[in-house]
């Protein structure tokens, strides 16, 4: 097996507001390998952005180690830090808030490259186009306000802005959500097809573990912030043994059908 791009062990992460205490994450292990799509599946309030925020290390945790590409994730600062980032990006759910509605889709996609010091001023419009490109988008778009996009063209450029470091591995937290359903497969294949071109490892968080059967190599359910079955998706959903899993199972199947031929729920 090739050495994972991304492993966290014993995640512990512990919010306390109004009285209240939550352990959103309580003591979660997990690996991605390069090249492999990995379905994180729960209810909502079990802990999957939480666990999102925390290994891109937007939230510390109280315990637990994160490896990524073999570094001490967890252990880096500064430059080393800023480096490193360069291997894991995200995309968030809602295209809408992702953004400065009043910035403009190059100037969205020249952030990361300035941060990270990858273009220089006179390079940057080409390679805007070309972000724009791999992700199905016409250049004209790069001076147009993001606030001007629709839903599907948004979750475009925060692909396109995930991608612009050349990550190895992109957590995707329920991207696909806030669209309307005309345009998650799109969204879905092109996801899938950047993976095979550049060989990126995908976290995909949803709880739709029906999407998630469709998308992922492994799936892990989580629960009240632990992961409490995993599996290829087809075993999980054929043969669940816990109770959470039967629960995303059962809510899937409630949904009514799509008719392939029409497209109309049946
Ligand atoms: N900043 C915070 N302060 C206090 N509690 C928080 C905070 N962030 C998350 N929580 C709590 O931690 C738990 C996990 O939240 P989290 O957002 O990770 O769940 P989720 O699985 O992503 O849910 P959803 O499917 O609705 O997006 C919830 O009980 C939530 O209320
Ligand atoms: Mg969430």
């Amino acid at each position: 097996m090739t050495e994972p791009v991304l492993t966290a062990r014993g995640l512990r992460k512990v919010f306390r507001s109004a009285g209240r205490t939550v352990a959103a994450l309580d003591g979660v292990d997990l690996h991605l390998a390069a090249g492999e799509t990995l379905g994180i599946v729960g209810t909502s309030g079990c802990g999957k952005s939480t666990l999102a925020r925390v290994l891109l290390r937007l939230v510390e945790p109280d315990a637990g180690s994160i490896a990524l590409a073999g570094r001490d994730f967890r252990s880096l600062a500064g430059g080393a830090l800023r480096a490193a980032r360069r291997d894991i990006q995200i995309v968030f759910q809602d295209p809408v808030a992702a953004f400065n509605p009043r910035a403009s889709v190059a100037g969205v996609l020249g952030d990361p490259l300035r941060i990270h010091g990858i273009a220089t001023p006179d390079a940057l419009p080409q390679i805007v186009h070309t972000l724009l490109e791999r992700v199905g988008l016409p250049s004209s778009l790069a001076s147009r306000p993001v606030r001007d996009l629709s839903g599907g063209q948004r979750q475009r450029v925060a692909i396109a802005r995930a991608l612009a470091t050349r990550p190895r591995a992109i957590v995707l937290d329920e991207p696909v959500s806030a669209l309307d359903v005309s345009v998650r497969g799109q969204i879905l294949n092109l996801l899938d097809d950047l993976r095979r071109a550049e060989n990126l490892a995908y976290l995909f968080i949803s709880h739709d573990i029906g999407a998630v059967n469709a998308f992922a190599d492994r799936i892990c359910v989580m629960e009240s912030g632990r992961m409490v079955e995993e599996g290829p998706p087809n075993a999980v959903i054929r043969a669940p043994r816990t109770i959470a899993a039967r629960t995303l199972i059962d809510a899937v199947m409630r949904l009514p059908r799509q008719d392939a031929a029409s497209g109309t729920p049946t």
